[in-house]
Order: C-alpha cells, then structure tokens, then sequence
C-alpha cells in the first residue's frame, strides 16, 4: 500500500465515525450520536442539555395537538435545534407520542442523526435536509435554536419562518443563550407570536415558549456583495446569510486566489494541466470553485457540508455545466446518488480553504481531515493548494503527501498557502517540504 495513504485513511475513519452519547433527561437516557463537526462534540451542546432541564422540569413540554383535547390526531412536531434527531429520540424515550420532522443543514449532523435513528428504531420521523423556511408546516410544536453564530440577519429569516410554519393553537420552544442573543430574539419575536414566555434559565440558557403565531412576510435570507481584487472578475456573489463569508470576501480565500493566479505553468497537474477536474472542498459560496471554472477547468465539484453554501455556491455556479455542487460532509454525500462524483483519485486539483471551527469553538480534528480528504480525492500527481492560518501547524499531515511547497504571496503575513502533490509512487517516508516564497 502507498504509505502515504495511510494516515489520510486513518484521519478520514476518524472523521466518520459517529459515537454514541447520552443526553440524561430526568428518568431518560437519550441515545444520540455525536461526530466530528456536531456541535458540542465529542459531547453534548450546551443549548441540549439546557432543553432536557427544562423539559426535566416539566418547564416545557408538547402542547396538546391543535383542535383541542377531543382532536383525534396525533401532534405534528418539527425538530429546528440542530442537534441529531435529539427531539424525536426524547419523545421515544419519554413516550410523549408525535410525528416528527427532523430538519438539519449540516450533512454530518444527518450522518449522526441517521445512525442515531437507526440505532433506535425510532418510527415516524422524517429526516431532511433543509433549512427553516424550506419545511412546509403547520406543526403543532416547533423546537428551535437560532444559529447566533450566523448573524442577525439568518435569525430574523428563521424566526419569521418559524412563525409561519406553526399552526394557529401551536406552540414553539425557543432556545438560546443570552451571550447569543437571547434577550433581543425574544424580543423581536414579540412581533410574530402573541405572547412570549421564558419558561426557564439556567447558566446563562434561556428556553422560552412562543404562541399565537402572526405570521409577516418572509424574511429574504439572501445577501450579496461585490468581491475585489482577483474574486471580483466573476461579478457579484449572491448567499445565504450565515454562510461562511457570505456578506465579503474572506482574507484566506483572496490570499490563495491570488497565489493561484501567480501560478507558473510548471505548478499545474502535469498530463491534464490544461483542463483539470478540480474539487472546491469546503465551497462556502462557491468562489474558489466560480475561479477555478474561469482559469478552463473541464468540471467542478463544489462540496460543502452547510446547506446554506450548498444553496450559495449553486446561485454562484448553477448557469455552467461544467459545475455541479454537493451537499456533503467531506466527501460522503447527503445523496448517495452523489458518491461517484467524489470518488477517490477522481480529481486532478484541490482547491480549499479548510475550517478550523464548528460554531465557535476550535475544532484541529476538523482541518487535519480536511487535509487527508484532499489526499484521497486526487490522483497520484493531483496537486492541492492549502490557504491556511500562519499560526496553525499542517506540516505534519503535509509531509506524508510526497511533496508540499510553501507559495505564500511574498508579503503575505496572516496565511499560508501551501502546494502539496500526492505522490506518484509509493514514498517510504515524509519528504522534507521545500520552502520558498514569491
Ligand atoms: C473556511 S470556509 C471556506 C469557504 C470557501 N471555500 C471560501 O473560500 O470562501 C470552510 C467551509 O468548509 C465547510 N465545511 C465545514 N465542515 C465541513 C465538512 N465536514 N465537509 C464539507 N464542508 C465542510 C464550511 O461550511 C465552510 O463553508
């Protein structure tokens, strides 16, 4: 076996795999599973375990399914939290009977919430990818947490969805901490919903119930900017607000754009330098990917694992044939259908600005995969090209590749960009990178 293949395999099953977590609500042990890229793994998020107090508490609890007592339905509830079918597995656990929609736009929240499902056998609960005002209610109860990491602007949209997705007698559980916004969003909500209650509070989590729904006019949740420098040949970037870099362009993206375009003919893919088949991992909007169409690539395959940069680069991209866009945590598709298009050494070039963070916190785990789903996707003498963080080490993945350059712009102080090609042949060991700045 290549010996270079190895530790991207190895970081890449580390990735995938999704372990078991218990959510303690009361008398019920809640089995969920939790992944790389769930909030609050490796264990549970703290808007969770607020939840499960609350409805501990009796604090919060299903209202009775619209129609009244005598209502011979069972209730229609719709899981907004993010977190993997946390909702519906408690209501198996609990008994409390309902018919529940999971909706997440994160495809490793689906991997953790499809496992966890299965895992429970837990019926009548469909699961979709989809984001709030893409759900069609009327549910009887909603149970959302707002994504405050994504801006004012996503809560506002997905307030006002949530508010015309719950039925006239319904109830919705609002969940937030008050460094996030709380206080403001159960304000804001006081024009959509009749009444306001804070239900609950606890180190800082405030869970507050929200009726008598008065639905507005949606809120549009797209923006759009003019990017500079070598971004802005393109035109316009349209976005969902929240996505990454949705409302400018992001000083990572335009420093490797920029090395990119001061590429020599030398630093190509060798036999296809012409028109590669290049990967845009971790698209975002769609940029590198919109840049990588204009320098002749014959196709590109845009992945992201946020449903929002799904929808974002596919506004950017969707007029050319030539791109296709995946929903896809790393390079496990949401479609299965859409696994041949990511298949392993399918690619000449990687283009990617990899995360570092899930919500807010820092997540190393997330960038070394990064690195080695970028390994896997190529084939041997594909090239990859890092922008990254000066202060974050990657050497260590980089040096089992079979050769890696440092292509900083000259001048550059913030990141690195970083050329790495996968070896040709088997390599015994790392290589020593070769160092140089232009
Ligand atoms: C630093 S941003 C770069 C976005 C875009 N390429 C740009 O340059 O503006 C990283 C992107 O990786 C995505 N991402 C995070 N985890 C992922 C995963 N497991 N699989 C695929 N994409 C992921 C994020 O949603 C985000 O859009």
């Amino acid at each position: 076996m290549e010996a270079s293949a190895a530790p991207a395999a190895a970081l890449l099953d580390e990735h995938a795999r999704c372990t078991p977590v218990t959510w303690r609500v009361g008398d019920h042990d809640v089995d969920l599973r939790t992944k790389v890229g769930v909030r609050g793994h490796p264990g549970i998020d703290g808007a969770l375990l607020a939840l499960g107090e609350a409805l501990r508490r009796g604090r919060a609890r299903p209202p009775a399914p619209a129609g009244g007592a005598g209502a011979n339905r069972v209730l229609r509830a719709l899981d907004l939290t993010g977190a993997p079918a946390a909702m519906p597995l408690w209501a198996a656990a609990a008994g409390a009977d309902a018919d529940w929609t999971v909706a997440l736009s994160s495809a490793a929240a689906l991997v953790a919430a499809r496992e966890a499902l299965a895992a429970a056998g837990t019926p009548r609960t469909e699961l979709v990818a989809a984001l709030p005002w893409e759900v069609s209610g009327p549910y009887d109860w909603i149970v959302w947490r707002p994504p405050a990491d994504r801006g004012v602007r996503r809560v506002r949209a997905e307030l006002a969805a949530v508010a015309a997705a719950l039925a006239p007698g319904g109830t919705a559980l609002l969940v937030q901490h008050k460094d996030e916004g709380a206080q403001r969003c159960e304000r804001e909500a006081g024009a959509s919903f009749a009444e306001v209650e804070t239900v609950a509070r606890a180190s800082g989590w405030r869970v507050s119930e929200l009726r008598g729904p008065r639905p507005g006019p949606p809120v549009d949740p797209w923006v759009a900017f003019e990017p500079a420098g070598d971004a802005g040949a393109g035109g316009p970037v349209r976005a969902i607000a929240g996505a990454f870099a949705a409302e400018k362009l992001d000083p990572g993206t335009a420093v490797l754009l920029r090395a990119l375009a001061a590429r020599g003919p030398d630093e190509g893919t060798g036999e296809a330098a012409g028109s590669p088949r290049v990967l845009d991992l971790g698209c975002g909007t769609g940029l590198l990917a919109r840049a990588a169409l204009a320098a002749g690539a014959r196709e590109v395959v845009a992945v992201d694992d946020d449903l929002a940069a799904v929808r974002s680069a596919t506004a950017q991209l969707g007029g050319d044939g030539r791109a296709v866009v995946v929903h896809a945590d790393l390079l496990r598709p949401v479609d299965p259908a859409q696994a041949p298009l990511l298949a392993a050494g399918g690619f000449d070039e990687v283009w990617c600005n990899p995360p570092f963070h899930v919500g807010r916190q820092v997540v190393g785990a997330l960038s070394r995969a990064f690195v080695a789903a970028a390994h896997q996707a190529l084939r041997p003498g594909g090239v990859a090209w890092f922008v990254v963080n000066r202060a974050l080490p990657y050497e260590r993945e980089l040096a089992t590749w079979g050769g890696h350059a440092d292509v900083t712009p000259v001048g550059e102080r913030a990141f690195t960009v970083w050329r790495a090609v996968r070896a040709r042949r088997p390599v015994s060991g790392s290589r020593d990178a070769r160092v140089r700045g232009r």
